[in-house]
């Protein structure tokens, strides 16, 4: 366990944050060990996957600090046309998916390029251009820290919802995710239907595109319209798009006739907090190092030295100015620490 350790380079708004104690976890005996530890007991805990979808308010994290760092993935079982697929919480998600896709296993393609580790994704059911990994996923080994056992979830028992997950909510702090299982096809049908895809094969006069040219359209999305981690601290969408009642989006189509929603269950509709933003006009704000990103307005960005409050003082003078042009709340998506 190491102490004092500045997590600049483990969260990708890039805040030079430090905490006291920092433990990497290969395996089990390593989760053993670190459970019989008087520090682990008596502290706070944090863990950490790519550390991409959360803002540290601080400028010290008084606590522990968790990271697990086994890796890889093996085919587990095969069944007809689904292969499944195992693979540690440690391994970088995007690398994983690029790997998938080259093997022809169907289901992840839609999700290239996203930042952050596997262990990670079913937290917030990571999802982009129609595809959420819930709708892949087969079951997963968390250690549970009360009974120091591992325990195994399936699908139902995770709860998943849009970014949320059992781990975000009843379950929170609770359990390390230790590996998961995905079910893939070795044949499929592509989900080609999210709007931002079929404009761009269309303007590619690609017809049937095949895995890799649709993961290659996503990650060419991807980089046209959101930042970097590398270049630009953030942490992607800072709020979930909210779902609306049907009164209050007719109310609001007479005064902004061209707002756009999404049908989203009986008379409720998801509207994209991008458009609300970027039609409050912060597209492009910037008030010191903090600001939102000029191509994708749900995206807050550090531009250099920004502090963790900054940040959260502009997500939060955005949600009120939202709430009173529309009515509407933005519920950040982003983990708050
Ligand atoms: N829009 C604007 N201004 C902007 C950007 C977008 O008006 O600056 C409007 C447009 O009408 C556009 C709509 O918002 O059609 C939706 O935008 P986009 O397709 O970029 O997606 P999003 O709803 O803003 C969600 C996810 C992203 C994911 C994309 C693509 C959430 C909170 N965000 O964003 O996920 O990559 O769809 O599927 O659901 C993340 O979770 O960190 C993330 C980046």
């Amino acid at each position: 366990m190491e102490r004092f350790v500045d997590l600049k380079s483990y969260n990708t708004f890039g805040l030079p944050v430090v905490a006291s104690y920092f433990s990497l976890i290969s395996d089990t005996s390593d989760m053993e060990a670190l459970i019989a530890d008087n520090v682990f007991q008596e502290s706070r805990k944090l863990i950490l996957g790519g550390g991409s979808n959360l803002l540290f308010l601080d400028d010290f994290f008084d606590g522990l600090v968790i990271q697990p760092q086994n890796k890889g993935w093996e085919v587990v079982d095969e069944k007809g046309n689904l292969v499944f697929i195992k693979v540690q919480a440690g391994t970088d998600w995007a690398a994983f998916v690029d790997e998938m896709v080259d093997a022809g296993y169907h289901g992840l393609e839609n999700l290239a390029l996203i930042p952050g580790k596997v262990g990670a994704a079913p937290m917030q059911n990571i999802g982009a251009y129609g595809v959420e990994i819930k709708d892949c996923f087969y079951e997963l080994e968390a250690f549970d820290f009360q009974t120091g056992k591992i325990k195994k979830f399936d699908k139902d028992s995770c709860d998943f919802g849009y970014r949320s997950s059992i781990f975000k909510h009843n379950a929170r702090g609770r359990y390390l995710i230790n590996t998961v299982t995905f079910a893939l096809k070795k044949q499929a049908n592509l989900n080609t239907s999210y709007g931002n895809l079929e404009d761009y094969f269309t303007k590619k006069g690609i017809k049937n595109p095949d895995i890799k040219e649709l993961s290659e359209a996503v990650k060419d999305i991807r980089r046209a319209k959101l930042p970097d981690p590398t270049f630009i601290g953030n942490a992607g969408s800072f709020f979930k798009n909210p779902v609306i009642h049907q009164l209050l989006f007719d109310d609001l189509l007479k005064e902004f006739p061209q707002i756009p929603a999404f049908p989203a269950g009986t008379n409720t509709y998801k509207i994209p907090a991008a458009w609300l933003i970027d039609h409050a006009g912060w597209k492009g704000y910037r008030k010191g190092d903090a600001g939102v990103h000029d191509k994708q307005a749900l995206v807050l960005v550090n531009y250099g030295n920004a502090s963790g409050r900054e940040i959260f003082a502009l997500a939060m003078k955005i949600q009120l100015d939202v709430k009173k042009k529309y009515g509407i709340h933005l519920d950040p998506e982003v983990n708050i620490i």
